[in-house]
């Protein structure tokens, strides 16, 4: 028996126990290629490396490093993980791929969550067929089972290539599951899909239909099983293994925030205005809240603010109604748009026609006011620093 094949059966059992792990600690694959036997390249390629750590997570999962000019290294995160467990997979995996493939000029490592290589040639934007490897769990699904389970996996299979495939230059990623009514049993095969995203839509396409072919080879049957190519995997099992949604964002931005939904409380002036006045003032002031929404929503990861201002002209009377609306930036856009629309429909219930308000969540508020209460523009800018020419003491 060849050394590989042991490492590989060692590697399927322990699979085998450890299937619901994700930790980049659970395995890995090493491949080398062209074993130079000299250490010419060493130096470069230990610099080549070293330099994703850091990278890869804050470019939204993938990263290719230019450290050395005679040794280019990429890594890969698997799409749906957080930052923290893609920069310490990439980090992990470095030691091990220079140990494992001392002295070569081209090696790759697999892991759960992150392909790392590296290479003394181009392997940027180059789809490459000069290895592959496989693990699949040792169970399977009953005989009679098996031709529904295939199908209904190839069926998923071509769906996840065409999300992959279509995916932007940060992530070429798809995800999702399909459910086999067969025998009385109803199962559902989840499977995830992805390319280093430096490939183009047929070439991701084709290495992807390459996975899928294999596993219809090695695994047919299989519960779950994975195949991983240099620049793509396919990964699908009977257990819900990946974050839907995704734990990093394609901006490389952690999407760790978490919106509160336990309390809020509010407060209000208790002047109203006429009562003429009450619904074209509430109009008005719903109109306002829609657009601040908006602008918070759609602000950075620094700050996720509106402001404004709307006129409301009735019964002889102008007035203007000041409004302020915020998010924890924390927040991804949805979560901070779902808080500012509860605290626009809770000015509603609570403060109809009141002069001013404000609605508290655990994440957000909304303020209003006929007093224009905020500083416009803001006196701290998003980079943190007061801006200058501003006398913030005056
Ligand atoms: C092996 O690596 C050396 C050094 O980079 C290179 O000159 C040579 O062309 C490579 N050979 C193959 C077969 O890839
Ligand atoms: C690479 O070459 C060196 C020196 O010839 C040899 O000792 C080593 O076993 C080779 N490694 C592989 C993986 O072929
Ligand atoms: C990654 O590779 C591309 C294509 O070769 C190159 O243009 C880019 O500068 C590289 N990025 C880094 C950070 O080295
Ligand atoms: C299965 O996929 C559908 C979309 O195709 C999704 O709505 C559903 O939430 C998924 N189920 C699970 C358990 O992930
Ligand atoms: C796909 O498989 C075919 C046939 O085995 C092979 O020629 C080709 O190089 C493979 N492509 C990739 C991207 O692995
Ligand atoms: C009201 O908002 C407009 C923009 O919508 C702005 O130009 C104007 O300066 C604001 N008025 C006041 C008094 O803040
Ligand atoms: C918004 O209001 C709905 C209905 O009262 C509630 O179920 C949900 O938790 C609230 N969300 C937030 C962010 O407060």
């Amino acid at each position: 028996m060849k050394p590989k094949s042991i490492v590989l059966i060692l590697l399927t059992t322990i699979i085998n126990f450890n299937l619901t792990v994700s930790q980049s600690s659970d395995f890995g694959i090493y491949k080398c290629k062209n074993n130079t036997s000299t250490n010419v390249f060493k130096q470069d390629i230990t610099k080549s490396l070293t330099s994703l750590t850091g990278h890869v997570a804050s470019h939204g999962g993938f990263y290719n490093s230019t450290a050395s000019t005679r040794v280019t290294s990429t890594a890969l995160c698997r799409g749906d993980i957080g930052p923290e467990e893609c920069e310490k997979c990439v980090k992990t995996a470095i030691p091990s791929l220079l140990r494992n493939c001392p002295n070569h000029a081209e090696a790759a490592a697999w892991y759960s969550d992150c392909i790392v290589r590296f290479s003394h040639g181009e392997i940027v934007g180059v789809l490459d067929t000069w290895t592959f490897d496989k693990l699949y769990n040792s169970a399977s699904v009953d005989k009679g089972e098996v031709s529904e389970f295939s199908e209904a996996l190839s069926e998923l299979t071509v769906k996840l290539t065409d999300l992959a495939a279509n995916g932007g230059s940060v992530r070429k990623l798809g995800f999702g599951n399909v459910t086999v009514v067969g025998s009385g049993l109803v199962r559902t095969i989840y499977a995830m899909m992805q390319c280093t995203p430096d490939l183009s839509k047929e070439m991701c396409r084709k290495c992807l239909f390459n996975a899928s072919e294999e596993i219809g080879k090695c695994c047919r049957g299989r519960v779950a099983a994975r195949v991983f190519y240099p620049n793509c995997f396919l990964r699908y099992s009977n257990e819900h293994f990946y974050n839907d949604p995704p734990l990093i964002s394609s901006s490389g931005e952690a999407k760790s925030g978490v919106l509160d939904t336990w309390t809020f409380d509010k407060l209000y002036n208790s002047a109203s205005v006429d009562k003429g006045e009450v619904s074209e003032f509430s109009e008005a002031l719903s109109e306002l809240t829609v657009k601040l929404t908006a602008l918070a929503a759609n602000g950075g990861s620094v700050r996720k603010l509106g402001f404004g201002n709307v006129t409301v002209v009735g019964s002889g009377l102008v007035r203007t109604i000041y409004a302020m609306m915020q998010c924890t930036p924390d927040l991804s856009k949805e979560m901070c748009r779902k808080c500012l629309f509860n605290a626009s429909e809770e000015i509603g219930k609570c403060c109809r026609g009141r002069v001013a308000a404000r609605v508290f969540y655990p994440n957000c508020f909304l303020r209003y006011s006929n007093e224009h209460f905020y500083n416009d523009p803001p006196l701290i800018s998003s980079s943190g620093e007061a801006k200058s020419g501003t006398d913030l003491y005056s």
